[in-house]
């Protein structure tokens, strides 16, 4: 066998899910945005999201008292910016005044959409029973935008250690799978 054993502290670089996202929270006064790779679709329909939010970051103190947030899909032109909201705290900038992102008002929630993002989801936090345990936020999708002139999105995807990459190319199988 080739194989070796691999440490694991680095078994998320081989499930990651892709993509990063940009994250929004808006907690009366200020605006916050954060990079996030960790999230899984946990339902269809109302699509539930599930999120590992880091209990250091100010996202989690906004998002836990005010119950509601946006995630917005950027693409690689993006990329360094989103790599600068993850590098950064809300706490100490204004991450969309430095890195040039524009806010928009969104339908149900107060914090804003990126306009430069080509999809941007509504959500509101529906489960927070394993906040405490594993930082874990299932999130509800209230609505959804997307940018439909944009045919195929260079959405990013985290491989770790200042990796990303970006999709390939796609094919067609008769899956059962919606
Ligand atoms: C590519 C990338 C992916 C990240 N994914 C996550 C994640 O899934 N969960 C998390 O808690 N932090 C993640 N981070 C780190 C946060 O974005 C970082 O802690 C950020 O500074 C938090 O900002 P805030 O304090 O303004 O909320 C990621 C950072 C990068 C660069």
């Amino acid at each position: 066998m080739k194989k070796r054993s691999l440490a694991l502290s680095m078994v998320y670089r081989l499930i990651e899910p892709g993509p990063v996202v940009l994250v929004t929270t808006a907690d009366g006064t200020r605006l916050n945005v954060m990079a996030m790779s960790w999230h899984t679709m946990m339902d269809f329909e109302p699509p539930l999201i599930g999120c590992v939010i880091s209990d250091r970051s100010f996202t989690f103190d906004i998002l836990r008292r005010h119950r509601e947030c946006v995630i917005n899909i950027p693409t690689v032109e993006l990329a360094r910016k989103v790599v600068r909201c993850g590098n950064t705290s809300g706490r100490t900038i204004d991450k969309f005044k430095v890195f040039g992102l524009t806010p928009i008002p969104a339908t149900y929630v107060h914090a804003p959409l990126i306009d430069e993002c080509y999809a941007n989801l509504e959500c509101k936090l529906v489960d927070s029973r394993l906040v405490a345990k594993y930082d874990f936020f299932v999130l509800e999708v209230l609505k959804a935008w997307i940018d439909r002139s944009r045919k195929h999105p260079e959405t990013i995807h985290h491989l770790g250690m200042g990796s990303f990459m970006v999709p390939g190319r796609t094919f067609k199988l008769p899956s059962r799978m919606k």
